[in-house]
């Protein structure tokens, strides 16, 4: 099993959004988890109004030492949403006592980097867990927005993934309609087609970097 924490500081960098479409996608080969420490339960309240349809699991249980429990449980992914708050601080750091990876999604605006920054040094780093930046929100007409901040982010030393994830109308919609990106309607099939395309290439790339790393359980487990 590998326990992979969504972790951002900043709140509304997209980290509810990239636990469950990338739960959507990673269940396509996999068993997923998703476990919401997050107390205001934004993963859990997406995954009621998807009712019965989603393609994985969702518990929400805002004590995170229960999480070591989930090993016990048959998933070979659990994703965990985490509170975007200075407060959520204590909650993080233990999260991650139990993690394998943590992902940790990024608005590509400078602005945005410096609470990022923050939260890899001070808590990410500290704990030895391997990470990546996922950058997100990512205009697709402004491709400079993209080379931008991918230099921003390799200049101050951080490790982020290749791929990056746009930013589209349909993402903001999806909780309310209680969708996920493997089940976004065919109404506008172009942009679901793409949407899909950049949660497949991250997982993929998550999975590449599985290969080459243990979990805590031990390696291959
Ligand atoms: N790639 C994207 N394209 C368009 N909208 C997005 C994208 N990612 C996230 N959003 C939107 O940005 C807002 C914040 O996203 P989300 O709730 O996932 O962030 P969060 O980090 O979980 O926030 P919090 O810190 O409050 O938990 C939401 O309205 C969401 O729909
Ligand atoms: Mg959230």
């Amino acid at each position: 099993m590998r326990i992979v924490t969504i972790a951002n500081q900043k709140g509304g960098a997209g980290k509810t959004t990239t636990v469950m479409n990338l739960a959507s996608i990673l269940s396509e080969n996999s068993r997923v988890l998703v476990a919401d420490v997050d107390p205001q339960k934004s993963s859990a309240w997406w995954a009621d109004r998807a009712g019965n349809d989603l393609p994985f699991d969702v518990v929400d249980d805002t004590n995170p030492s229960n999480l070591s429990r989930l090993r016990e449980l048959q998933y070979d992914v659990v994703l965990v949403d985490t509170p975007g708050s200075l407060e959520g601080r204590d909650v993080l750091a233990t999260v991650l006592t139990e993690s394998d990876f943590v992902i940790l999604p990024t608005e590509p605006s400078p602005l945005a980097f410096a609470p990022l920054i923050a939260t890899i040094n001070e808590i990410v780093l500290p704990s030895k867990v391997t990470y990546r930046v996922m950058l997100n929100k990512i205009d697709p007409r402004v491709p400079v927005e993209l080379t931008d901040a991918e230099a921003l982010l390799d200049g101050a030393g951080l490790l982020r993934f290749k791929s990056a994830i746009r930013d589209y109308k349909i993402h903001k919609m999806a909780p309310v309609e209680g969708k996920v990106v493997t089940q976004y309607a065919d109404g506008d099939s172009r942009i679901a087609a793409k949407a899909r395309e950049d949660y497949r290439r991250v997982a993929l790339e998550l999975t590449s970097l599985w290969a080459h790393t243990g979990t805590r359980a031990g390696v291959g487990a």
